[in-house]
């Protein structure tokens, strides 16, 4: 394989840099050419692309958003929308593709390899966490970092006035985020997507902290079930402690990667182009009790997100 393309695709994810960097080096260590796609899908239609070269990913292991910028591509949807995208590619003689990205730039990966015979790697890149077949996907790990910094400041003056906070984090429809940032922080109530609530149950629970000496409460809460400006009112509604609400927003989706994004930033890439280059394609890249690995990207997109419960478990018996 003479010449690779690359896209970010979907909500950036921190660490996506990072791997674009990891996929540009490692292209070149194989004397492979890559072209840079901007905009996702819709710079692959658009034919919005350049060829990298080593320099064209200095400095940028560090940072957050994505260099090639992204897109979400409705138009990918459409036959018409898939037909210009493999176009683009044929006509720049591109044989291999790399799409970051989460679960729609992955259905988009999946027609290009499946209807149009290009071999497409997908490596995961959302903050949400929600696809099933990796354990981590590229920007979660910064997300959650994110979220713990603004819950220990909320904390500070919760604790200070004696309230309860609700504090609203993203994942679309998983709750993740909400959980590992809940563990994470201290929190003694997360509620999700995965598991139904029950806000008298919540209350009594604030009660019987309060009655064992607690003197501020934080409650995370994921965008999917409702917003932190909602539920607030609701609980306000009946409870005598004062209640604040806090929705972190977009900041979760920017920041320096951590280190542990980084990591799989850097063998994500790498296994990508690996992959490309043993002739594989219609494949994606993920981590399973550490260690990384491949699987055929329609049996990876077609599997379920399951909830660890375990761990939802853990935070009930530790956070009271
Ligand atoms: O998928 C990443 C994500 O940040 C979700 O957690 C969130 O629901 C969504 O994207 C927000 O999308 P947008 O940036 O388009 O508002």
């Amino acid at each position: 394989m003479k010449r690779i393309g690359l896209l970010t695709s979907g909500g950036d994810a921190p660490g996506m840099n990072a791997a674009i960097r990891a996929v540009v080096r490692t292209a070149i260590y194989y004397g492979m050419e890559v072209y840079g796609i901007e905009r996702g899908y819709a710079g692959l239609m658009n034919e919005e692309l350049y060829k990298m070269e080593m320099r064209s990913v200095s400095n940028i292991v560090q940072c957050g958003g994505t260099k090639l910028r992204t897109a979400r591509c409705l138009e990918m949807l459409t036959k018409e929308g898939q037909q210009r995208a493999a176009d683009t590619i044929k006509k720049y003689g591109i044989e291999g593709l790399v799409v970051i990205g989460g679960d729609g730039s992955f259905r988009g990966a999946k027609v290009l390899s499946e209807e149009y015979g290009i071999p497409t790697i997908g490596i995961p890149g959302t903050i949400d966490n929600d696809l099933e077949y990796t354990d981590y996907t590229l920007g979660f790990d910064t997300a959650v970092n994110t979220c713990l910094d603004i819950i220990n400041k909320l904390r500070d003056t919760m604790t200070s006035h004696e309230r309860i906070c609700v504090v609203e984090v993203m994942g679309r429809h998983c709750g993740d985020i909400a959980l590992y940032s809940g563990i994470a922080s201290g929190a003694e109530i997360i509620v999700v997507p995965e598991i139904r609530f029950d806000l008298d149950e919540i209350v009594a629970k604030i009660n019987k902290s309060r009655s064992n000496g607690k003197h501020s409460n934080i409650i995370v809460v994921a965008e999917g079930v409702t917003s932190a400006d909602q539920f607030a009112k609701n609980l306000q509604a009946i409870t005598p402690y004062s209640v604040r609400p806090t929705c972190i927003g977009h900041v979760q989706r920017g920041g320096s990667p951590s280190m542990a994004d980084r990591m799989l930033a850097a063998q994500f890439g790498n296994k990508a182009v690996r992959l490309l280059k043993e002739g594989k394609g219609n494949r994606v890249v993920g981590i399973r009790d550490n260690k990384i690995i491949d699987m055929d990207i329609i049996e990876a997109v077609s599997m379920k997100k399951t909830f660890n419960y375990e761990l939802y478990e853990t935070l009930q018996m530790i956070s009271m």
